[in-house]
């Protein structure tokens, strides 16, 4: 009788134990996404920048800006996007290159390159930048954004993310 009360109370504990358990692994379900979510971003600031292959040197022309056009894909939290990323290389010795956004440093309109008048050109204020970037009137405040860059294998690669 009385090893029958006992078996009776650990079954008792059994349960609360099994249930405790179920409801911890329930908790580690949505604790970790949840912990994940908020700290990912701040984890994600430190691995923005990668280096980016653009693509072949040998399509850059001495002394004219070549663009690229490439396709990243960026990770903030749980939201992925896909974004073009398009950049101006110049190289006047096939040795150097300057590879710059193609985002005004005004209000973000893209700009583009105009070899009739060797200028870049932005539509929306009529923001004019020379062959290096740097302002030649109108109201963007300073030079277009450069990229840092390396070549391996003949393939040109800017750093961003
Ligand atoms: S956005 Fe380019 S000049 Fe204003």
């Amino acid at each position: 009788m009385e090893n029958e009360e006992k078996k009776e109370i650990s079954r008792r504990d059994f349960m609360k134990i099994t249930i405790g358990a179920i409801g911890g692994l329930i908790g580690l379900g949505f604790g970790i996404p949840a912990i994940a979510y908020v700290v990912s971003p701040a984890l994600g600031k430190s691995q923005a920048q990668q280096w980016i292959q653009l693509g072949a040197t040998s399509k850059i022309e001495l002394g004219k800006p070549t663009l690229f056009k490439v396709t990243i894909t960026r990770q903030t939290g749980w939201i992925v996007n896909q974004e073009e990323l398009a950049v101006y290389v110049l190289s006047e010795d096939g040795r150097d290159y300057v590879a710059m956004s193609n985002v005004c440093t005004h209000l973000g309109c893209r700009i583009r390159w105009i070899a009739g008048q060797d200028q870049y050109v932005c539509p929306c204020h009529n923001g004019i930048f020379d062959k290096q970037g740097n302002v030649v009137s109108g109201p963007p405040p300073r030079p277009l954004d450069r990229y840092e860059t390396k070549v391996e294998n003949d393939q040109l690669f800017i750093l961003g993310g």
